[in-house]
């Protein structure tokens, strides 16, 4: 089933000079994490701000879970943690969610209990009655998390969730994430943390100047390059001259080689002048780009294009 879906999604802001989205066409199906990358002013918050019914679109259209927009109902079954939220600091967190549940018309008689499994899902609990004043970053955030799963939503809506919180935190949030999903929900994050990206998200978007450039899995984004690194049982200045004829980039450092070979002929080359001069290979294995350079080398790609 589709949990979101966009075709040809744009919105502009002043009389269209400013192209927040340019023709965004996207689909993300049931029980994904889902991450939108792109750098600041990309579009991103304004896409989800449209998903939830916060911008109307200038053109194109968009469902969510195979509904139209404009679908009443849908609504209860959306999550929203907006970013940069803030909510009024004199309430305690407790306070917070019970607001909220509220809003969401959630059952009087549940919210109790919801609110004490929220606030432990995400280990909040001890803070309940603290005032959010005295809260910090990573505990707002996490706090907001909460908050945005206080209707028991099907899709997730998260901007920038891990912004500000420390490496202990996001590993939490990873793991209520984690857990969203492997219960059937839909994850749809913004986020510039690539490398929080890579860990959670298993299919991602990149969006730049309103335009969606690139989707794909994390594995297809940071495919392997084809530059390997073997371990020798030692590299002798015969080797590196041997080595030398096959005209690569080659590092040597230690008992490690470092080449990029264009094909697999090239890769054959190498480790056979190295078997031929005894060098136990004791392994050979393809270096991963990670989602950051991989971003960063799309993003260069499409300026250049432009
Ligand atoms: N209400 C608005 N009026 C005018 N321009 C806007 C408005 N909201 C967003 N924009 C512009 O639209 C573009 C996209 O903004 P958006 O906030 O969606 O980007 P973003 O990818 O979420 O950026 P960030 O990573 O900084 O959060 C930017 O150029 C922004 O200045
Ligand atoms: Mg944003």
């Amino acid at each position: 089933m589709r949990a979101i879906e966009t075709t040809d999604l744009s919105k502009h802001f002043s009389s269209g000079k400013i192209k927040a989205l340019d023709n965004v066409t996207l689909a993300v199906d049931t029980g994904h994490i889902f991450g939108l990358l792109g750098p600041n002013g990309a579009g991103k918050t304004t896409l989800v701000k449209i998903m939830l019914g916060i911008l109307n679109p200038t053109s194109g259209s968009a469902t969510l879970l195979e509904h139209p927009l404009d679908t009443i109902e849908i609504k209860e079954r959306v999550g929203y943690l907006p970013e940069n939220h803030r909510y009024p600091d004199f309430l305690k967190g407790g306070e917070v969610l019970d607001f909220y549940a509220r809003l969401a018309g959630v059952p009087a008689r549940t919210i109790e209990n919801k609110k004490k499994r929220l606030l432990k899902m995400v280990d909040m609990h001890k803070w309940e009655s603290t005032r959010i004043r005295k809260y910090s970053k990573g505990m707002m955030q996490r706090l907001g998390l909460a908050q945005a799963m206080v209707n028991d939503p099907d899709v997730l809506f998260l901007d920038e969730p891990t912004d500000g919180v420390d490496p202990f935190g996001r590993k939490q949030i990873r793991d209520v994430l984690h857990r969203v999903q492997d219960v059937g929900k839909t994850v749809f994050l913004n986020s510039h943390l690539l490398s929080e990206v890579e860990m959670i998200c298993d299919q991602v978007a990149i969006l730049d100047k309103g335009r969606l450039i690139r989707t794909g899995t994390v594995e297809e984004l940071t495919s392997p390059s084809r530059t390997f690194r073997f371990q020798t049982s030692g590299v002798s200045p015969d080797l590196l001259t041997a080595l030398k004829s096959f005209s690569l980039k080659i590092d040597c450092e230690d008992n490690y080689l470092t080449a990029t070979c264009a094909n697999q002929e090239k890769l054959n080359g190498i480790v056979d002048v190295l078997r031929k001069h005894h060098v136990d290979i004791k392994s050979i294995v393809p270096h991963k780009r990670s989602l950051e350079a991989s971003f960063i080398e799309i993003l260069k790609k499409d300026v250049v294009a432009e």
